[in-house]
């Protein structure tokens, strides 16, 4: 592959609408840049697949972004496909930055005073080798309640906001007591980006009694110092970027999504794409 144009875009992906809370940060971080934004939702959830079957739909991803759309630079805007691929995907990939993004296990403990931290996410992301060693690098004095989310980012996807409310609560009850005195948990990792995009419904479930942690912000200024180490950043002047949607799934809710979290009204184009 040629040595990628600074001008080219940058590939973002997820399994559906999740991204799209890396992608927010990310147009804050880099405001001069052209994304191309892809959800697999034709192939979600990831997070109830084995991994190798994430793997697949990943491979598949990047060869599209990378060798069709010859993006500068590959942004794995999904925990669970990054615990799953960005191994795999950076051997491969020699040349081009990728980024993924993982539970911020490190910021929450920072913040805790219980040494009690909560982590929502997928499955696939909790029973991943990439996140038991993730586990192994915390400071042993630190207690961490795994819990699996099965069917929020189903949920989320959907914009079904009754099922949302239901299972948020549901799993949150599940970290058992939760508040500052000893022993609650304090803090509470949201390790799935669809999570993210719904934060506003674990803040009010929570009522101040935990802190809240996402990858996004880390995640776009990684990508930034990156491109910039490579001399690849986007010459243009910043508010010159643009963002094109591509959807495996229904078009239309990526299209909502966008507009509702980016608010951006762009069109989506659908795309067949073969593991
Ligand atoms: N948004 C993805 C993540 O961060 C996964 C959602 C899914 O299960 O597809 O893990």
């Amino acid at each position: 592959m040629a040595e990628p144009l600074a001008t080219a875009p940058i590939g973002v992906f997820d399994s559906g609408i999740g991204g799209l809370s890396v992608l927010q940060a990310l147009l804050q971080a880099l405001p001069e840049e052209h994304f191309v934004y892809l959800a697999d939702a034709g192939y979600a959830p990831y997070g109830e697949q084995d991994q190798a079957q994430v793997l697949r739909r990943a491979e598949a991803i990047a060869r599209y972004l990378l060798e069709t759309q010859q993006v500068k630079a590959l942004v794995l805007a999904c925990n669970t496909a990054t615990a799953a691929a960005v191994g795999p995907l950076r051997e491969r990939y020699l040349r081009v930055p990728i980024i993924g993004i993982e539970p911020a296990l490190k910021p929450a403990a920072a913040l805790s005073r219980t040494g009690h931290i909560g982590v929502l996410a997928t499955r696939g992301t909790l029973q991943s080798e990439k996140f038991a060693a993730l586990l192994a690098r915390q400071s042993p004095n630190t207690h961490f309640v795994l819990q699996p989310c099965d069917g929020l980012a189903a949920a989320i996807e959907q914009d079904d906001t009754a099922t949302v409310a239901r299972l948020a609560a549901h799993y949150l009850n599940a970290l058992g007591p939760l508040g500052h005195r000893d022993a609650e948990v304090d803090a509470v990792v949201l390790g799935c980006t669809h999570y993210a995009l719904v934060g506003e419904v674990f803040r009010s479930l929570l009522a101040g009694r935990c802190s809240l942690h996402e990858a996004g912000i880390p995640v776009a200024r990684r990508a930034r110092q990156v491109l910039a180490e490579r001399g690849w950043l986007c010459p243009a002047q910043p508010g010159a970027g643009s963002i094109q949607l591509l959807s495996t799934g229904d078009p239309a809710l990526l299209h909502k999504a966008a507009k509702r979290w980016l608010c951006q009204a762009a069109d989506v184009q659908s795309l067949a794409l073969a593991s």
